[in-house]
C-alpha cells in the first residue's frame, strides 16, 4: 500500500484534482482496506502421502479458520470456521453451487440430488423429501434389523469356526443390502452373493473415489478416455446399473399401475414400501433417466457413508473398552434380543451418543465443497465469484478451539437426556450431515440405521482386533476408508440373553423366564 499513497501524494502536489484521484486510487483503497484471506504457500507438498485432510488440520492451526491454498493455476479457500460455515451452507446459500463436485460426479449421478443446483435441484429435492416420512423409517427399521441379523449369522459362523472377519467390506455389504431394498426393492444380497451387479457398483464408487482425489481429469483427455481399459469397464459397469435400474423402475411403474391404493401423505405400499415405489405413486411427472440419476445419487450417498460410519465406531469401540461396555448394558436392558423398533430408537441414548461421537471424529466426508456464484464476504474477507471452497467438516470436528479433549472419543460429552447434537444447536461447530437446505435429506434413516446394526451387534458379539490384524490407518475417498481393512475376531457373548418388553419393566417369572413381547400381542 505505500506505492499507490506516495503516488497518489505527489499527484495531488503536482495539482491533480480530488475528485479524479479518488476515481484512479479507489482500486487500491478498496483493497487496502480490505484485510487479504491468509495464503499457505509452499506448505503443500506433503498433502500427497496422506489423507490430504491431516495436512490441512496442521494448515488450519497456523493460518486459521479461512485460508487459501494454490496449486499452480488452481486455488482453493479451506474454511474451517463454524459462522464462515454457517454463512456458505445457511445463510447465504444461494450464492454458492457444488462446483468441482458436479463436475466429478456428472457421469455417475448425471442431474441428481446430490450434484444438481438450482431449478432441478429444488423441483427433485421437493418431490425426494416427503418419501422419507415417519412410516416409511419406522417401516426401514425393520428392514435394517433383518439386514443386521443376516450379518450376526455370517459372524457366528466365523466365531464357531474360529476365522478373523475383515469388518470393513462386510460393513459395505450390509449397507448396500439395505439401501438397495429401501430405495428400489432390490435385494443385492451381497451379504451371501457375488453377482455382477455388486462388482459393477463398487466399480462405479472406486472411479468416482479415484476422479475425486485425482490431481489431472485423466477421465477427460481425449482417446484416452475411449481406449483405456479401466475407462471401458466401467462403462459396461454404467450400463449394467443403468439397465437394472430401468428395470426396476418399469416393473414398479406396472405395479402402480395395478394397485388400488390412494396416493397420500404416508403413503406407503406395504409390499414394497421403497422410495421408488412413493415417487412413482405420487405421480411425480419425472423423466425416467432424472429418477434413474436420482436412485444413483441416493445408493451411493447411503451406502459408503453408512459403511465408514460403522467401520470407524467399532474402532473407536475397541480403543475404549469402558464406552464398549456401556453400550452393551444398555442394548441389553433396552433390547435384549428384540428386533429393535422406532419406539426403541429414544431408548438406546447412549447408542446413539456414541454414533453421535464417531460422527464427530469420523465426518463422512470430510470436506464439504461449494463454489461462489457471486462476490460475497467470508467473515472479514472478500472473495470473488467463482472460488473453490473446501468447508473442512475434519477440522471444525476437531478444533482444539472448539472442543474440549478434541481428539477423544468420549460419548459422555453428549448428556443424555441433552439434545441430539446437530449442526443448529452446536451452532456450526458440528455438521455431519451438513446443513441449511442442502442438509442430507437420509439423515433419520441414516442414524436409525447404524444404531440398529451396531445395537444388534454389541448385543451379540464381542470384538477384538485380530492377532497380527494391520494397523488401522486412513485413505480418503469420498468418504474415509481403513487403509488396509478393519480385521476383527468375533467371539460369542456369553451374557445370557434378556428380552425386555417395549418399555414395560420386566417382570422376572421364575429365574430364566421374562415377558416378552410376544406376551402382549
Ligand atoms: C447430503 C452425510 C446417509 C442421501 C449429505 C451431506 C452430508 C451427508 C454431509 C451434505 C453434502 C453437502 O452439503 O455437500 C451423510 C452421512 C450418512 C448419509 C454421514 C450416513 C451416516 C445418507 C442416506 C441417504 C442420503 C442413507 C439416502 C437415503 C443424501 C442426499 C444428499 C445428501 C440425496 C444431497 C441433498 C441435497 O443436496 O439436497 N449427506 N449422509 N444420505 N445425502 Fe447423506
Amino acid at each position: 500500500s505505500g506505492f499507490p499513497s506516495a503516488l497518489r501524494n505527489n499527484l495531488s502536489k503536482l495539482g491533480v484534482r480530488q475528485d479524479i484521484l479518488n476515481f484512479i486510487f479507489q482500486w487500491f483503497s478498496d483493497r487496502d482496506e480490505c484485510p487479504k484471506i491468509p495464503e499457505a504457500k509452499g506448505a503443500i507438498k506433503a498433502i500427497r502421502t496422506e489423507p490430504f485432510f491431516i495436512p490441512l488440520y496442521e494448515l488450519y492451526l497456523t493460518y486459521g479458520g479461512i485460508f487459501r491454498l494454490t496449486f499452480g493455476p488452481k486455488s482453493f479457500l479451506i474454511v474451517s470456521d463454524p459462522a464462515i460455515a454457517k454463512h456458505i451452507l445457511r445463510d447465504n446459500c444461494k450464492a454458492y453451487s457444488k462446483g468441482i463436485l458436479a463436475e466429478i460426479l456428472e457421469f455417475v449421478m448425471g442431474k441428481g440430488l446430490i450434484p444438481a443446483d438450482g431449478e432441478i435441484w429444488r423441483a427433485r429435492r421437493r418431490a425426494i423429501v416427503p418419501a422419507l416420512h415417519q412410516k416409511y423409517v419406522a417401516a426401514m427399521i425393520d428392514l435394517f434389523g433383518q439386514a443386521t441379523d443376516r450379518l450376526c449369522k455370517k459372524l457366528d459362523d466365523a466365531a464357531s469356526n474360529g476365522e478373523d472377519i475383515e469388518m470393513e467390506s462386510l460393513f459395505s455389504r450390509l449397507t448396500l443390502d439395505i439401501i438397495g431394498k429401501a430405495l428400489f426393492n432390490y435385494d443385492f444380497d451381497s451379504l451371501t452373493n457375488d453377482a455382477g451387479i455388486i462388482e459393477a457398483v463398487y466399480t462405479v464408487l472406486r472411479e468416482a473415489e479415484d476422479r475425486s482425489v485425482a490431481p489431472i481429469p485423466f477421465w477427460e483427455i481425449p482417446i484416452w478416455k475411449d481406449i483405456s481399459p479401466k475407462q471401458k469397464k466401467v462403462n459396461e459397469a454404467l450400463k449394467l446399473i443403468n439397465d437394472t435400474l430401468d428395470n426396476l423402475i418399469s416393473i414398479c411403474k406396472r405395479m402402480v399401475e395395478q394397485e388400488d391404493l390412494q396416493f397420500h401423505e404416508e403413503y406407503m405400499n406395504e409390499q414394497d414400501p421403497s422410495i421408488l415405489h412413493f415417487l412413482l405413486a405420487s405421480g411425480d411427472d419425472v423423466s425416467s433417466k432424472q429418477l434413474r440419476d436420482d436412485l444413483m445419487t441416493m445408493l451411493i450417498a447411503g451406502h459408503e457413508t453408512s459403511a465408514a460410519v460403522l467401520t470407524w465406531t467399532f474402532y473407536l469401540l475397541f480403543k475404549e473398552p469402558t464406552v464398549m461396555s456401556k453400550l452393551q448394558n444398555e442394548v441389553d436392558s433396552v433390547l435384549g434380543d428384540r428386533f429393535p423398533s422406532i419406539e426403541d430408537m429414544k431408548n438406546l441414548k447412549y447408542t446413539t451418543r456414541v454414533i453421535n461421537e464417531s460422527l464427530r471424529l469420523y465426518p463422512q466426508p470430510p470436506v464439504l465443497i461449494r463454489r461462489s456464484l457471486q462476490d460475497d464476504m467470508l467473515g472479514e474477507y472478500p472473495i470473488k465469484r467463482g472460488e473453490d471452497i473446501f468447508i473442512s467438516v475434519w477440522n471444525l470436528h476437531r478444533s482444539i478451539h472448539l472442543w474440549e479433549d478434541a481428539d477423544k472419543f468420549n460419548p459422555e460429552r453428549w448428556p443424555l437426556d441433552g439434545p441430539n447434537p446437530n449442526e443448529t444447536n452446536q451452532n456450526f461447530r458440528y455438521l455431519p450431515f451438513g446443513g441449511g437446505p442442502r442438509k442430507c435429506v437420509g439423515d433419520v434413516f441414516a442414524s436409525y440405521e447404524v444404531v440398529v446394526a451396531l445395537a444388534m451387534l454389541v448385543r451379540r458379539f464381542n470384538f477384538e482386533m485380530a492377532i497380527g490384524a494391520p494397523p488401522v490407518e486412513m485413505t480418503t475417498g469420498a468418504t474415509i476408508h481403513t487403509t488396509a481393512g478393519l480385521k476383527m475376531t468375533v467371539t460369542r457373548r456369553v451374557s445370557p440373553p434378556v428380552t425386555p418388553s417395549y418399555g414395560i419393566p420386566v417382570v422376572k417369572v421364575g429365574s430364566s423366564e421374562c415377558i416378552s413381547q410376544a406376551d402382549f400381542e
